[in-house]
């Protein structure tokens, strides 16, 4: 019995044995917050991304709280990021007493922040940059570390979609300063909520890792161990810790993840083949030589002008879940006043235009010509003028 209402959902998750055992390893231990599978899910997941280390935490959002603090972003401060984003980026900036500043996006082919965009933002406060690698494909890390060198800003990687992406081998996350994850339920590593934090500088993983559980010098688990008896609370800091349960299924998904990736490409490859130029449908982000792309979601632009509700509602007719990644965040009423300070025509123009088809690892073949051929239709009869 599928556990959707709809034929082909937005995003999947594949519940098995292993994944079942391992959860129930951890809940027979008795020990359920951090502990020695969140130690090793963190060791794992430095070696994955190739950085000294990881700081496993309760969420990305906290993860992208976590980094702007441990980077020493607050009040007086502007980060730049990209308004084609989703809002947590802009909501942990607001947090830290910050301003965030919103650059546009490259175009058609590319919706990455567009780098001459973001040094025309740059301002004599500018402390930061959130660089998102929206859908999983790397966005312009090179000429973004050019620019931050000669600005002298920390460049923090929101990697949420990115998991696995790489730019010259290098893994996307570990490119910056610091990198933050996601593993929410939708994200290509699922575990439901969870996040992390990576870095190679000591410092910054020292000062998260401090942030992460209160400030506090000690961890229960090393009281449990004998290995320490008294703290101290060396900065006011939050509960955003991990737990052993969510550590045992990131373990799990991570052994997965290339393997899924790969299944991601090869379902927007076949995407592209069914959909790019038919019916004024086009797919960003083709492919390229140094840029690999984590593929987390199958995005589409649809024609200039196309009545996008109209066909996003004959879609789900048909049995096919589709979404709007994202509104951009300078049209939200919190963010409609520092919105306003700069223009982003490319974003203004493509938000329009956006549609987000379905797309996770186990998809079958026939799921995704239903989808290409729903998209297809949908486009074509919204065309039509009612007669
Ligand atoms: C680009 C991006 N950044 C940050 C987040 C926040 O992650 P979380 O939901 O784990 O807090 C998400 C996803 O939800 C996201 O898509």
């Amino acid at each position: 019995v599928s556990r959707h209402r709809l034929a082909v959902p937005l995003s999947d998750i594949a519940v098995d044995a292993e994944i079942e055992a391992a959860v129930e390893r951890a809940v027979v231990s008795g020990w359920w917050s951090m502990g020695p599978r969140v130690a090793e899910f963190e060791q794992a997941w430095a070696a994955f991304c190739g950085v000294k280390s990881a700081i496993g935490v309760a969420n990305g959002t906290a993860a992208l709280h976590l980094a702007l603090l441990g980077a020493g972003v607050g009040h007086g401060d502007e980060v730049i990021l990209p308004s084609l984003n989703f809002v947590a980026a802009a909501n942990s900036v607001a947090h830290v007493g910050a301003v965030p500043v919103f650059c546009d996006v490259k175009g058609e082919h590319d919706l990455n922040l567009d780098p001459e965009d973001l040094e025309a933002a740059v301002g004599p406060r500018t402390k930061a940059v959130i660089a998102l690698h929206y859908a999983g494909f790397p966005c312009d890390m090179d000429a973004l570390l050019a620019i931050a060198e000669r600005q002298g800003f920390v460049v923090i990687e929101d990697a949420a979609h990115a998991p696995g992406a790489s730019v010259d081998g290098r893994m996307c996350g570990a490119l910056g300063d610091i990198g933050c994850f996601s593993f929410f339920a939708n994200k290509n590593l699922p575990v439901g909520e969870g996040g992390m934090v990576v870095t190679n500088d000591a410092t910054l993983a020292e000062r998260v890792r401090l942030l992460r559980s209160h400030g506090m010098t000690r961890l229960t688990w090393d009281h449990d161990h004998g290995h320490a008896h008294g703290y101290d609370v060396v900065s006011a800091g939050f509960n955003y810790r991990l737990d052993e349960l969510r550590a045992a299924v990131g373990l799990v998904q991570l052994g997965r993840l290339q393997a899924r990736n790969a299944a991601r490409a090869r379902i927007v490859a076949r995407y592209r083949e069914l959909l790019d130029g038919v019916d004024g449908l086009s797919l960003p982000f083709g492919e390229h030589e140094q840029r690999s792309s984590a593929h987390h979601l199958a995005v589409v632009l649809l024609p200039h002008g196309a009545p996008r509700p109209a066909i996003q509602k004959e879609m789900e007719r048909r049995g096919v879940q589709t979404s709007v990644h994202y509104p951009p965040i300078h049209r939200f009423s919190a963010y409609a006043a520092v919105g306003s300070r700069r223009p982003l025509p490319r974003t203004e123009r493509l938000a329009e235009r956006l549609l987000t088809l379905p797309l996770y690892a186990h998809m079958t073949d026939d799921q995704v010509e239903a989808v290409a051929e729903a998209v297809c239709e949908a486009v074509a009869g919204a065309a039509t003028p009612a007669s």
